[in-house]
């Protein structure tokens, strides 16, 4: 027995010196004077031994065990000391190095649009003003005079909350907000996020803006909103772009017309970038706010009348600034906005 704590012994204090890590001792401890170690064996043995060897391997055992416990302490204090050292050194931090000028961000030029847009109309007479991202299916729609069956209610085109609650599909509801809580003369405009069920592709996303607009007053015609838009789309363009007034059908409007842009390339002529058409893009839906929409909110369409318009503010910027990929627009990559 006195062989075997030895040969323990000597095997063990190897094993403590070429011990790199915390965890190796720990598994030395375990394995030699845990509860089923290889000492805590022997010495449970010792039962079998004669009266007279008894206290003197008792003796031996526990000097092999004071050894090993000593050995485990001291190596623990070494590598708990070298692997802070080691520590220290990978999280030094240089204080004296140069850090250069901190760099301020970059206006997104989705925001640099949105001002501009709102600049525009503020020259106009409109009141710039905010509405909600999360609104009542009753302003997104039913306020807006759409039919109960309309496709853009159902569930795979807008994002529901609950019955009564979605993500608002476009910044018309704040036309609603707007006349229930204002008297005519009203002008204002709106900008923001609104939200479909798309697909994302180069021009397409899940989260878009639109800028929305409304004018409410005795005696507002068409020819007010075409001269309206008119001189809006040549200050943001340039003074030579043309606009043409499509007939078109929304709900909220009637009549209603969607408005193209003359192509910036030809200015009109016809080339490549237009299909020869010399129209470049639909900018925006626009019309008469229909006499439904004016009685839902209090407003007596015998005695006032209005327009409406409300356009992408994603595919403005994507021109403005020869951006070809809307998701672009939403990566917040450092490189791609701080060209702007
Ligand atoms: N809300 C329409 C859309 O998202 C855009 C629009 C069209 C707004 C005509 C208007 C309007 O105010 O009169 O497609």
């Amino acid at each position: 027995m006195r062989e075997e704590l030895l040969a323990i012994k000597e095997r063990v204090i190897e094993q403590i010196k070429i011990a790199e890590q915390p965890s190796q001792l720990e598994e030395v401890r375990v394995k030699i004077l845990g509860k089923k170690g290889e000492l805590t064996a022997v010495l449970r043995g010792m039962g079998k031994l004669s009266k007279e060897e008894r206290p003197v391997i008792g003796q031996l055992a526990n000097e092999v065990r004071d050894e090993i416990e000593s050995a485990l302490k001291d190596k623990d204090i070494i590598i708990t000391e070298k692997l802070n050292q080691i520590r220290i050194k990978k999280e030094t931090v240089d204080v004296t190095a140069e850090l250069g000028k901190s760099k301020t961000g970059y206006r997104h030029p989705l925001y640099t649009t949105v001002e501009e847009l709102e600049s525009l109309f503020r020259e106009l007479g409109f009141m710039v003003v905010d509405g909600p991202e999360i609104e009542t299916v009753n302003n997104n729609f039913t306020m807006l005079n759409f039919p109960e069956d309309h496709p853009s209610i159902g569930l795979s085109d807008t994002f529901y909350i609950d019955d009564n609650h979605l993500l608002r599909t476009h910044t018309s509801p704040v036309q609603i907000r707007y006349m229930l809580d204002n008297k005519p003369p009203i002008r204002m405009v709106s900008a923001g996020r609104t939200f479909r069920y798309d697909d994302v592709d180069d021009t397409h996303s899940p989260m878009f803006h639109q800028i929305e607009g409304l004018v409410v007053d005795k005696g507002v015609t068409m020819a007010n909103l075409i001269e309206t838009l008119n001189l809006f789309v040549k200050n943001l363009f340039g003074a030579e772009v043309e606009t043409r007034f499509r007939p078109h059908h929304f709900p909220f409007t009637e009549p209603s017309a969607e408005v193209d842009v003359s192509c910036f390339e030809c200015l009109g002529k016809g080339c490549e970038k237009c299909n020869f058409t010399g129209w470049s893009m639909e900018l925006l839906g626009c019309g008469m706010v229909h006499p439904n929409v004016l009685r839902n909110c209090g407003i007596d369409p015998e005695v006032y009348s209005g327009f409406a318009f409300g356009m992408g503010i994603d595919r403005i910027t994507m021109i403005k600034y020869g951006i070809d990929n809307i998701r672009l627009l939403y990566d917040n990559d450092k490189r791609f906005l701080e060209q702007f």
